[in-house]
């Protein structure tokens, strides 16, 4: 079974979403660690809860981007994660990391990408006057909010409403598809090519005769083509 790590920051109500599916055998990979950059963030008292081992590494302990994600590498490769999902993780992640993970890290966005990127997407949304809002999951390429994407699930703004209504709707959907974009994942049933994500209907079985890197290379289908 693949083991994943959580990137969070923050409230971690994503994570909580991601713990639930693992914990219904939905997800079938292991949660083996939760990272984060802010020792205050609420996710990692609902990872302790859950069991799962936290870490927690922040930035202002590194002289540079790259030896702190240099660190959080070493500790990862410890741990044996195969792929990464970020849940509100708001910094953004060096080439030198991507490189470590290609095409094996995943996000969580919340509007119609490529529409408002940034930290502010629900409240951009509203402002904008949106009539269609929604939830993007895309792997995580070197620009933000950017790489291909996974899933996406859209609704209708309403009238009424208002931007705590939205913020709400917003996140109902991210902690319904996320899961189900990770557990896609983890069953290497995600074939990615450019831009496309295709979603294959059967896990990825592999064949006799191909070589054991294909059968080791994690949840991503092995006829991937960056
Ligand atoms: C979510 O809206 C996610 O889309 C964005 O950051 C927020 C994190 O929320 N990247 P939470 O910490 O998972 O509650």
């Amino acid at each position: 079974m693949l083991r994943f790590a959580v990137f969070v920051s923050g409230n971690g109500s994503n994570l909580q979403a991601i713990i639930d599916a693992v914990k219904k055998g939905a997800i079938k990979a292991e949660l083996a660690l939760v990272f984060s950059d802010n020792h205050r963030a609420f996710a990692l008292k609902r990872a302790a809860t859950a069991g799962i081992k936290t870490l927690c590494l922040e930035r202002k302990d590194y002289i540079s981007p790259q030896s702190y994600d240099r660190d959080i590498m070493i500790c990862l490769k410890e741990a044996k994660i195969d792929f990464v999902a970020l849940a509100g993780y708001l910094r953004l992640l060096t080439p030198f990391f991507l490189k470590e993970y290609p095409q094996k890290i995943l996000n969580v966005h919340p509007s119609l990408l490529p529409a408002f990127k940034g930290i502010q997407a629900i409240k951009d949304t509203f402002t904008y006057g949106c009539k269609v809002a929604g939830v993007t999951i895309h792997i995580v390429d070197e620009k933000m909010d950017h790489g291909p994407i996974i899933l996406q699930e859209s609704f209708k703004v309403t009238e009424k409403e208002t931007l705590e209504s939205l913020e709400a709707r917003v996140h109902k959907v991210e902690h319904k598809i996320y899961p189900k974009a990770i557990a896609l994942f983890a069953e290497g049933r995600l074939k990615i090519k450019g831009r496309r994500v295709n979603i294959l209907d059967k896990p990825f079985v592999r064949k006799k005769d191909a070589p054991p890197a294909a059968e080791a290379e994690p949840g991503l289908n092995p006829e991937n083509i960056p």
